[in-house]
């Protein structure tokens, strides 16, 4: 096996943020043995890594974060000396319909993985076990405020519960084992490769199919979006330069409502599609609320804009434009989706709600 500086495991490689992540750390860092590690569940798909999967410094691995025999082998076969983890059941929808998948995947785990680190590592702080979370840890805002990262921690949901859950068993091992850890809790992504169960893509996909766009309750709640590219940046940078038991909030400094985003996703998709502008609106539902649903997300990221000199670089607007252009100009990679499992789901949580 070739010599790498690093020999670094990445969960959950094949999703949405962790593709993204997979391909910059590929291109970025010729010197890194990047190994993917994806359970390939529904959200997990292999062309969203297609155009890197003959990377020479790059190993595609099937398995399942829960399997300690499987993880193990793989940190003794590829010499792991640290670990990037984003494999987790994401979506809060569904946790409130299959909360145990959602405590087996992100507690279990996550806690499965952090014992094989420790025990592989002893003596070795220079080795990193980095946890890639969620600001929903934090609970829902009121009209005004923001999370900091000594927020308390108050999950709603059981999607936030059990992020909340490992994020606290990351914390002890480094308190308890002095594992090496570091922590970014980030706000709402959005952009290429997100699964059409998420508001975004789903409300693309469905304006150009002429389908109804669910909103949940009026509308009004406000989630705070960050384009993933921007996300993987300052994974990067925390990974490489964030203080070993430090905790990062990233987020785009875009909060706005639902109704909002959607209008403007209307505005853009039918300008692309050469419809009349506003042809789309008639297609806006209401529909019944999310159970539990937190009204506002906020992050105040002044930390990693201070410490590591973080800024996104995309405005929403640019985002946006450039999410709705890939997705327009890859039909094929939603239509695999939308043929397979996603078909079920969709008929459950939305046509008989
Ligand atoms: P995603 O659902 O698109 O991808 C998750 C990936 O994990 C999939 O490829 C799936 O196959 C894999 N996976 C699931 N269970 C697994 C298991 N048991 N073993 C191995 N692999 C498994 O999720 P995403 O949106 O890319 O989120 C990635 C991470 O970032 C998650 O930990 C999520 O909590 C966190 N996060 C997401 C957002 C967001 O807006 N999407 C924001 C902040 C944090
Ligand atoms: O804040 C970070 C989190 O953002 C991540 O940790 C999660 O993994 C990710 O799924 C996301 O959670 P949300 O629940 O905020 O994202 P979602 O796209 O599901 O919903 C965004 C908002 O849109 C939320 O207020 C619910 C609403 N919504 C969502 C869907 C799917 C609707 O109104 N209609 C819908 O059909």
């Amino acid at each position: 096996m070739n010599n790498y500086q690093k020999n670094i495991l990445v969960t959950g490689g094949a999703g949405f943020i962790g593709s993204h992540l997979v391909r910059l750390l590929i291109n970025k860092y010729p010197n890194y043995h990047i190994i993917n590690l994806d359970k390939l569940t529904y959200a997990g798909n292999l062309d969203n890594i297609k155009d890197i999967e003959s990377a020479s410094n790059y190993t595609f691995i099937k398995g399942d974060i829960c399997d300690k025999e499987a993880i193990s082998e793989v940190f003794k076969t590829y010499k792991i000396d640290n670990v990037i983890h984003l494999a987790a059941e994401s979506h809060v929808d569904r946790s409130i319909t299959n909360p145990i998948e959602f405590v087996e995947t992100n507690v279990v785990g996550t806690v499965i993985l952090l014992n094989i680190a420790k025990e592989s590592w002893k003596g070795k702080p220079e080795n990193i076990f980095y946890h890639v979370s969620t600001d929903e840890v934090y609970g829902s805002l009121g009209e005004t405020g923001f999370f900091v990262e000594d927020t308390s921690y108050d999950p709603r949901s059981p999607y936030s519960a059990s992020k909340a859950s490992s994020d606290h068993f990351v914390r002890a091992y480094h308190e308890t084992y002095n594992l090496s850890i570091k922590i970014s809790n980030c706000s709402n992504n959005y952009g290429s490769h997100q699964f059409p169960e998420k508001l975004i893509p789903l409300v693309i996909n469905n304006i150009v199919n002429n389908k109804p766009l669910p909103i949940y309750g009026k509308g009004e709640n406000i989630r705070d979006w960050l384009h993933v590219k921007d996300h993987v940046e300052a994974i990067d940078l925390i990974f490489h330069e964030g203080a070993i038991g430090e905790t990062f909030n990233i987020g785009g400094h875009n909060e706005r409502k639902n109704i909002d985003l959607v209008k403007l996703l209307i505005e853009l998709v039918d300008k692309k599609l050469n419809r009349q502008s506003g042809n789309s609106l008639e297609l806006i539902t209401y529909v019944k609320d999310r159970a539990g649903h937190d009204m506002r997300y906020a992050i105040n990221a002044d930390k990693i804009q201070n410490i590591l000199g973080w800024a996104p670089k995309y405005t929403i607007e640019q985002g946006l434009e450039e999410t709705v252009n890939w997705f327009l100009e890859n039909e094929n990679w939603i239509n695999n989706i939308v043929s397979g499992d996603y078909l079920n789901y969709y008929e459950k949580q939305y046509v008989k709600r």
